[in-house]
Order: structure tokens, then sequence, then C-alpha cells
């Protein structure tokens, strides 16, 4: 049933959006949709007060938390268990992996955690903290040429000691979306919990922590609409975890800091809307674009196009292609119409092939010409036409 607005057209142009260069770098950040700008600003002009103050400012903003939270664990269908607010997706990460960690190395004992190669830096650096600080083994999985680990892997690098995996729900430059409520169930035969990075997902293909069978679940703010500087790790009831930062006690005493009450009153709006999004056919209305995209980059380009990720089980929303004999930074220096990305924004205006694509097997070359076009709510189908032509245009510039 569609909810909300006809999601089979864009909405009405966004005032940061400019006609150039058209934006397909979803990916690396959304704009804040304006509904999500309304409300943020409205709790900024309005709503001053500490949610811990007892008084009545206090109590109206803790009220405004509460209805964020709730909203934001309705998007990924968690009635129970906790929801704790942090400053950005990679804080989550962080206090998943090395929270969970830590709780446990509270008794003595080795401690083994099992992650994959093609994860968001956010994971594989707080896997490689555990691993120098406190002495944890770290099982890093390869992925085949689709990027897809393989749960059978995974079963087998099980031990006595793993305490966890962490394997992301969908690729930021690939799209490729892990099989990952198989994992979960062999893992938890294992009696080990399992933590995943949904940064990518929200708001383009449905999550469900249920389906999923997860433990924990990274949340990011700016990746679905909402502003920048907000994030969540959900948890499962009855995992516990050792926080970060400790100070006032905020979140359960997992994550001490002043909530930022108008962000998060932002991500609340952002989860709802993306619920509305899903619901409404957006993840169509996106595949039909990047598809066309695709097709008009094949027509004009043939055989010098590769796509890179898996071709189904795949974000709708992404694009990753290499095209024979152009670098992607040099390409994207031409092509002034377009604002995308070589791969990971973390790792723009970084002359190194993508790991991502390395991990999946793919040449040096192939990987540095690893282009990553991602389109959202705000895409049309002429900014995918124009930008196939860009991009052509480039490619057979000599
Ligand atoms: C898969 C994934 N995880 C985590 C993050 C980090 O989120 P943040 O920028 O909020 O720290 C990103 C952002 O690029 C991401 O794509």
């Amino acid at each position: 049933m569609t909810r909300g607005r006809d999601t089979t057209k864009a909405p009405p142009a966004h005032p940061g959006l400019r006609a150039d260069p058209i934006y397909l770098d979803y990916n690396a950040t959304t704009p804040v949709d304006p509904r999500v700008a309304e409300d943020v600003t409205e709790v900024l002009v309005r709503e001053f007060g500490n949610p811990s103050s007892q008084h009545a400012y206090g109590r109206s903003a803790r009220a405004l938390l509460d209805v964020a939270r709730a909203r934001v664990a309705a998007l990924v269908h968690a009635p129970s268990g906790r929801l704790v607010f942090t400053g950005s997706g990679s804080e989550a990460d962080a206090l998943a992996l090395r929270g969970l960690v830590r709780e446990r190395l509270l008794a003595p004992g080795p401690a083994h955690v099992i992650t994959q190669a093609t994860e968001h830096p956010a994971v594989l650096e707080a896997c490689g903290a555990l691993r120098d600080e406190w002495g944890v083994t770290v099982s890093v999985l390869g992925v085949d040429q689709d990027g897809l680990v393989d749960p059978a892997e995974v079963a087998s690098a099980m031990r006595d000691e793993t305490v966890l995996v962490s394997i992301m729900h969908a690729n930021n430059e690939t799209g490729t979306i892990q099989p990952v409520a198989e994992i979960a169930r062999l893992a938890h035969q294992h009696g080990v919990l399992v933590h995943c990075d949904a940064a990518q997902s929200l708001g383009k293909i449905p999550v469900d922590v249920e389906v999923l069978g997860v433990d924990l679940l990274t949340i990011v703010g700016h990746k679905m609409y909402a502003p920048k500087g907000v994030g969540a790790l959900w948890i499962r009831q009855g995992v516990a975890l050792a926080p970060l930062v400790g100070g006032g006690g905020q979140e359960w005493g997992l994550r001490a800091g002043t909530e930022n009450v108008a962000s998060l009153v932002g991500l609340g709006r952002a989860a709802e809307l993306a619920d509305e999004a899903v619901a409404g056919g957006e993840s169509d209305r996106l595949r039909e674009l990047r598809d066309a995209l695709w097709r008009d980059l094949v027509d004009q380009l043939g055989d010098r196009i590769t796509l890179n990720g898996h071709a189904q089980m795949r974000l709708p929303n992404t694009l990753n292609v290499s095209i024979a004999g152009v670098r992607a930074v040099d390409l994207l220096e031409r092509t002034v119409a377009i604002a995308a990305s070589t791969g990971s924004a973390c790792h723009a205006g970084d002359d190194a092939p993508s790991p991502v694509l390395l991990a999946m097997g793919a040449s040096h070359d192939r990987a540095m010409a690893a282009l990553r076009l991602s389109l959202g709510r705000w895409s049309t189908a002429e900014d995918v036409e124009r930008a196939a032509s860009a991009i052509a245009e480039a490619a057979a510039r000599p």
C-alpha cells in the first residue's frame, strides 16, 4: 500500500541541490530533507531544555527524544531492546564492537571477533584497536568477486572464544547486500552475537532486526536525509556493553553526553519518512533510474564498462562501474557536470585503489577506474540521462 506522497516521482526541488553539478553521491551523504529541517529548526528555536533536567523544559526535551527514539526503533522493527543515540555511525560501530568485547573481557580469557574485508573503516579500525589494545584475535574474511561473504566461511571461522561477528548489511561502495540473516543464524548456533552496520541500507531497502536476526545494528542519520553528526546503535535486550564514554549517565549509561535533541528529532522524522518511502515504492523508483543509467552507459561505452558489485543482491540506488582505460579520479575531474565519488567518501582525495574493489579480486587498473554513482530522493530521469552522456563523453576524450 502506498502511504504518504507519491514516490514514483522525485519530490519538489531541494533548495541545496543545484542543476549543476548533478548530485550522484547519495551514499557519501544525503541532503537534509526540508521536512526534517523544519522539525529540527522548530526544536532549535523553541526547545533548548536539557533532557536530563527534571523541570518542565527538561521534560519537554525528554518527550521529544522519546518520540524520536520510538520512530527510529520503528524503522528497524525493534519494539524491544535499547536504541542508544550516538554522535555518528562510526561511533555506533565502535560502541558495538569495543563495547561488547570490553564487557566480555571483564571476565579474563581470550576473545575472537569475525568480520570481513569490505567493512567500513569504522568497523575495521575498531577491530584493529581491539587487537592492538586488548590482544583480541580478529579474523577478516575475504569476499568473492561480487563482494559477498560466504556464510560457510563464517561458520568455519568460529572458535570457542569467538564473541562477535560483525557483517555490514550493504556495502557503501558497491551496494552489495550481504546474506546477514544466514550468517546470524549460523553465529547463533555457536552462541555468538552479531553486529550489523546498516548505515547504507536504511531508507533504501527494508531493514528489520528480527528478519536479519542481529543483536546490534548501526544506524546513521546523514545517509537517510537527517543531519550529520547523529546516529544510533540498537542493542538487543539482554546484550551488555561497556560504554566508550562515561560521565553523566545519559543513554542508560552507555553513552555519556547531553543528547543533540534537535538533530535527533530530525533523525526521528527522517526515520518516519524513510519508512514511508520504502513502503511507497522508492526502492523501485531508484532501481529503475539506476538501471536506466547503466543501460545508457553501456549503450555509449560498450564493453569498456564493467559493473562492480553483485548484479542483483545490491542496493537499488547504487551503480559502481569501471571504465577501461580511464582512472576514476581523472574521469571525475573532466566530468564537471556530475558530483560522484571514486569509492568511499572517506577515501576521496586518496590516490590508492579502493580496498573494497581489491578485496573483490579486481585488478589494480579496474580498482583505480571504479566510479561510484549513487542516486537518491531528488534524482530524476533527466539527471540520469545527462549524467550518462557527460560520463561517456569524458571517457571518450583521449
Ligand atoms: C557503511 C558505513 N558505516 C559507517 C559509516 C560512518 O558513518 P558516520 O559518517 O556517521 O561516522 C558510513 C559512512 O560513510 C558508512 O557508509
